[in-house]
């Protein structure tokens, strides 16, 4: 089971503050909750901000006691709200952000979300001395220097639910399925979904696969038996695409219909998977800034609780390996 990192407190902070940015994750109020208890069971005041980053820069912000974080657990989204702000780009954003926290007192943050998020959060530290800590938040399970990503097992089961439902009308009327899954540019969502639900091809924007080679696919089924079939498709930042490759495989002779998950793979109750990541990282970014650590990501690696250097985690994504492709493939005889 995962634990929280024993590191010798170096560092006598009285007070810090937690956001949570990007694309909300099942999952996210686990870790505010564990960021507030743990840092008030160590003498740390906690303040929450509203809205990600654009909260910091307004010097939107309010303390968040034990109780304000209580049932909490159990909920998708996140009670801080979170945003994409491009605001943040701007160096004097961030001296503003910077000037907000310390007129509170506030020595130290702690960011959840995703790569981008991490690189707002490192620019603060780097220009403004503010420490930061990281705890890894997306759906897509796709960032680097970590196993596992906050919101992405229930994202995974909640698609796998989705697909169980569609392969009793896809096989009572013998068609084929396009169901499109979230994955902004990677394929693992589409890679668990696809083999938790038996799919018959996976299509993941790490592979380009023809569409001679899905139509292949689809008509080796049809010579064993098979009468529908599930293709699993990672949306790879273009919402909607599995639409035209709907048109396309009907203009092939293969009509399908279309399932598009979307966000409905963000939300919903996190699983116990996503709430026990959440409660151990986020009690780990602030034990790494009690040690005095700054600008590291409260990770998984070799499935223990790994602090990464927050630059490890920006500018790549986590690489896709070629085996769960394979597996499906083999397993869709
Ligand atoms: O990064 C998480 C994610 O859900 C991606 O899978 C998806 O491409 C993107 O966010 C969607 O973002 P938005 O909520 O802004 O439409």
């Amino acid at each position: 089971m995962l634990s929280v990192p024993r590191l010798r407190a170096r560092r006598s902070l009285a007070s810090i503050a937690v956001l949570t940015s990007g694309g909300d994750a099942p999952g996210m109020n686990a870790a505010i909750r564990a960021v507030v208890r743990y840092a008030i069971a160590h003498g740390i005041e906690v303040h929450g901000v509203l809205r990600g980053y654009s909260g910091l820069i307004e010097d939107s912000m309010e303390p968040l006691g034990a109780a304000s974080v209580a049932n909490i657990i159990q909920h998708g989204g996140t009670i801080l709200k979170t945003a994409r702000s491009r605001e943040f780009l701007r160096r004097a954003a961030r001296r503003a952000a910077a000037r907000n926290l310390r007129a509170r007192g506030i020595e130290a943050l702690v960011v959840i979300g995703g790569e981008g998020s991490f690189a707002g959060a490192l620019r603060l530290h780097a220009e403004t001395g503010i420490a930061v800590a990281g705890v890894p938040a997306t759906i897509d399970n796709d960032i680097a220097g970590t196993e596992e990503t906050i919101g992405f097992d229930t994202a995974v089961n909640t698609a796998v639910e989705a697909i169980d439902r569609i392969r009793d009308t896809a096989s009572a009327h013998e068609r084929i399925f396009l169901v499109e899954v979230m994955g902004r540019t990677s394929g693992f969502i589409a890679a668990h979904v696809g083999i938790a639900g038996g799919a018959e091809t996976i299509l993941v924007p790490e592979r380009a696969q023809s569409l001679a080679r899905v139509c292949a696919a689809i008509e080796r089924g049809a010579r064993r038996g098979k009468t529908s079939s599930i293709i699993v498709v990672a949306e790879a930042g273009r919402p909607g695409r599995s639409a035209q490759l709907a048109r396309d495989l009907a203009r092939r002779g293969y009509p399908a219909r279309v399932c598009i998950l979307g966000h409905t793979q963000r939300g919903g109750v996190p699983s116990a998977r996503d709430r026990l990541l959440g409660s151990v990282l986020g009690a780990s970014a602030v034990e790494a800034l009690r040690a005095g650590r700054t600008s590291v990501m409260a990770g998984v690696q070799r499935g223990r609780v790994a602090l990464v250097p927050l630059a490890r985690a920006i500018g790549r994504r986590r690489a896709f390996p070629p085996g769960p492709l394979e597996l499906a493939a083999t397993l869709a005889i």
